[in-house]
């Protein structure tokens, strides 16, 4: 680019970004009273997220908002960072953002508020994006459903909400694709409803008190690539789904008797994440012959009745970062497991492994080595001696050192 070229485009773009904030950009009056209201209901904000949010100033301007071409606020974008302990922001969600009609995207996830969510946000009829995940809200989650045609994400897992699914939700089933509610007090049975949610990709009830049994017509989800139902309360039979493929399954500790890892778990190339703990597997796993390995990244099987020997289930994975199968009947020779350089976490604790311990734990992060029958020297690393208590003639750091024969 020449250099006067350079120059005429550097002009250019700064008188246009100079006539945008004289002229464009001027915040609608519904708007900046509904956010200063939303403001004003907040109690802490130790990194100042709202800061700039203040009544003389254009709020099309303000941190954290976009304002579409019509000048109206459209999407409020204000996560809490879990791993910064100074970003969040804590309050009750003001009935007063309801002004914001123009409204799409709401994300007030990762953050401290409490309360109900307001009965007034059914005026918030362009909404596709509503992410509460991560507060304190409680109460039973709204039954206004039906008012958003558009939604595509519903997000409220890991807050405090009480009741049953709501029945309008079942409105939302010709679009919404994310369906996230794990983690709160939700009980009652999984609606039938949920069958009719066509384009749904993922679906998180787990750790909630859902309980009964699944309807029949769950397998009409055959778009479902994230299932996670762990940790509720519900029972057999579960049905065969008719799924494409799946990314990730977790049906985790619930009262299921499956028997054996589904067909339509086995049969997907896809699938990188496995959680069948505690759910009555009786199996070889030498006998388990999944269609593909690669993408495996995490596997868990804990509690269940396997037998046989992980080496080669382990050892056809490429990618495998975690490798959970405590409580089990597992007896294989730990020597000769080839672990992958992936691989991270490593529980195999309650089950018969044999042999030594391999000089490739010292790479791992978390290890659980406990009640085996594992012999001999430990290999020097920094896991404690929980991780290798109950073994048959296990000695060295962090165990008592080895007598010398
Ligand atoms: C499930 O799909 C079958 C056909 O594939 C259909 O007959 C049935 O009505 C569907 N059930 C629901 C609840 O959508
Ligand atoms: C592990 O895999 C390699 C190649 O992928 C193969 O040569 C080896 O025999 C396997 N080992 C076991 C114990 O299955
Ligand atoms: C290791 O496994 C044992 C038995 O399953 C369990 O009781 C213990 O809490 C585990 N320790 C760690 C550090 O995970
Ligand atoms: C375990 O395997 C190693 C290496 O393959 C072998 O040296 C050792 O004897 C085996 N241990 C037992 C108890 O079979």
């Amino acid at each position: 680019m020449s250099p006067r070229y350079a120059l005429f485009l550097a002009l250019v773009s700064l008188s246009f970004f100079a006539y945008r904030n004289v002229s464009a950009a001027r915040c609608h009056p519904d708007d900046k009273a509904g956010l200063l209201a939303f403001k004003s209901d907040i109690t802490e904000d130790p990194s100042g997220m709202l800061s700039d949010w203040k009544a003389d100033t254009d709020c099309c301007q303000w941190k954290a908002l976009f304002c579409g071409l019509t000048n109206r606020v459209q999407s409020i974008r204000l996560g809490g960072q879990p791993d910064n302990p100074k970003r969040y922001l804590s309050g009750t969600f003001s009935p007063l953002l309801s002004n914001l009609v123009q409204l799409d995207q709401i994300i007030l996830s990762n953050n401290r508020f409490s309360g109900p969510i307001p009965d007034s946000l059914r005026r918030l009829n362009e909404l596709y994006d509503l992410d509460l995940s991560g507060n304190r809200f409680s109460g039973e989650i709204p039954n206004f459903w039906d008012s958003f045609p558009k939604l595509l994400y519903l997000r409220l897992s890991n807050n405090e909400f009480i009741g049953g699914i709501p029945t309008s939700i079942a409105s939302l089933a010709p679009k919404l694709m994310y369906l996230e509610l794990g983690n709160n007090r939700l009980s009652g049975k999984i609606p039938e409803f949920i069958s009719n949610f066509k384009a749904l990709d993922t679906l998180d009830l787990s750790s909630n008190l859902f309980s009964g049994v699944l309807p029949k017509s769950f397998k009409n989800l055959t778009k479902i690539f994230n299932l996670n139902l762990a940790r509720n309360n519900l029972v057999d039979p579960f049905p065969d789904l008719a799924v494409k493929g799946i990314e990730s399954l977790d049906l985790s500790y619930n009262k299921f008797k499956l028997g054996k890892i589904p067909k339509w778990v086995t049969s997907s190339t896809i699938i990188y994440s496995l959680k069948l703990a505690g759910c009555g597997i009786k199996m070889r796993l030498d006998d388990w012959k999944p269609m593909r390995t690669y993408y495996y990244d995490f596997i868990d099987l804990s509690d269940n009745e396997i037998t046989g020997s992980a080496i080669k289930l382990v050892n056809s994975t490429e990618e495998l970062a975690g490798f959970w199968a405590s409580g089990n009947q597992l007896k294989f020779n730990l020597s000769d497991l080839k672990m992958p350089e992936s691989l991270k976490y490593l529980d195999l604790s309650r089950n018969q492994v044999f042999g030594s311990v391999p000089h490739s734990i010292v790479g791992l992060e978390k290890l659980n080595l406990s009640y085996n029958s594992l012999c001999g020297k430990i290999p020097t690393s920094k896991f404690p001696a929980e991780a290798f208590a109950g073994n048959a003639c296990l000695c060295g750091s962090p165990l008592p050192a080895c007598r010398i024969q």
